[in-house]
């Protein structure tokens, strides 16, 4: 932890590891969703959709190392067990039990819908007091309003080209 670091920081750093190990969560069971979203896909167009899966999930991965260094560079502890990602989290896990490409896509685009909130209440949290957490969040948001968009953008496509037929 870096002294001058974390000195101006003006704002409670438990209260913000804590959120942040919470957005860390999100991340992991995000990761999961669309890791094995993607495996479990069925119906047309599906590549389509397998593609656009694992692209986010790599993402969410990143989003995940990106908080994590941070919590560890303000002196926090990432979450070590998995088994509280469930209890820590802020938006829900959606096990993907319908295989279908649209409701696969629909739970993701919940999920995106819940990140964007998240973020945008973590970027609200640090705003004037805490520079260096604020665009690292910034940079994660930004990223999930592009994934919900792709997502809508898919879900579009897929029905125009089911009405065409
Ligand atoms: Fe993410
Ligand atoms: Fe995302």
């Amino acid at each position: 932890m870096g002294t001058k670091g974390n000195e101006i920081i003006d704002l409670d750093i438990d209260e913000l590891i804590k959120k942040l190990n919470s957005a860390l969560a999100d991340e992991w069971l995000a990761y999961y969703q669309y890791w094995v979203g993607a495996k479990v896909v069925e119906g047309a167009m599906s590549g389509e959709a397998i593609t656009e899966l694992t692209e986010h999930a790599d993402e969410e991965l990143n989003h995940a190392n990106l908080l994590a260094d941070r919590i560890v560079q303000l002196g926090g502890t990432p979450v070590l067990n998995p088994a509280k990602w469930q209890e820590m989290n802020t938006c829900d896990y959606k096990e993907p039990n319908d295989p279908a490409v649209l409701a696969i896509l629909d739970q993701n685009i919940e999920a995106e819908q819940c990140a964007i909130v998240t973020y945008q209440d973590l970027l609200n949290f640090t705003k004037d007091k805490d520079v260096v957490t604020y665009f690292i969040i910034l940079e994660i948001l930004k990223d999930e309003v592009e994934h919900e968009d792709d997502l809508q953008q898919l879900k579009i496509d897929i029905e125009k080209i089911r009405n065409q037929n």
